[in-house]
């Protein structure tokens, strides 16, 4: 099997992390848009110190998982100006376990918004379900509007940075 030697990319992954500070960040895409965006909240967490990065599309996201991680990233692509089916799916495999504990209450956590030429939709739905399980929005949301660029890449990687720093040094 080959080895990443990118230590970067060595610190992100699909499971469980050693790390002492973990971040999760679950994600749908399509065609590719969301995916570029959580592939560099991730490249930015990473790059802090004892954190450890834990990247997974929304049907492999679970509750071990979000009750696990000290603060988490969600990635939606806009569809139908709501969010993606399978980020609701998420959110509707763990409301019930995961509300009111304190695992959740009060975690940090950012959003992520790929869309064609809007985003609110699939934004402000994300948000009023995260205020039912009671996370603390930390870092305001990023929105891509049509093509990926380098911009927007450098506002994710920004985000993930903001969201593990934050969650590592427990300013949160
Ligand atoms: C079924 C479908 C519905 C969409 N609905 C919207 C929408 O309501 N508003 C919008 O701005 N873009 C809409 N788009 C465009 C996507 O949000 C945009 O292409 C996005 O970048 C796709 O992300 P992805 O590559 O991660 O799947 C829609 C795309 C599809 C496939």
């Amino acid at each position: 099997m080959a080895v990443d030697k990118n230590p970067i990319n060595a610190k992100i992954s699909s499971g469980a992390s050693p790390k002492v500070c973990k971040i999760l960040i679950v994600y749908h895409s399509q065609s590719g848009n969301t995916r570029r965006m959580a592939e560099s909240v991730a490249k930015g967490a990473a790059a802090i110190m004892n954190v450890g990065v834990t990247l997974k599309r929304a049907p492999e996201a679970t509750l071990k998982d979000l009750l696990e991680c000290d603060g988490l990233a969600i990635g939606s692509p806009e569809y139908f100006g709501y969010m993606a089916g399978l980020v609701k799916d998420f959110f509707d495999r763990t409301y019930n376990e995961a509300r009111e504990r304190k695992e959740t209450f009060k975690k940090p956590y950012a959003v992520f918004v790929s869309a064609g030429n809007d985003g609110t939709g699939a934004l402000s739905h994300i948000e009023r379900i995260a205020m039912g399980y009671q996370f603390k929005k930390i870092y305001e949301p990023v929105i891509a509007r049509g093509v990926i660029d380098n911009a927007i890449l450098e506002k994710c990687e920004e985000l993930g940075g903001t969201l593990a720093a934050g969650c590592e040094a427990g300013i949160y």
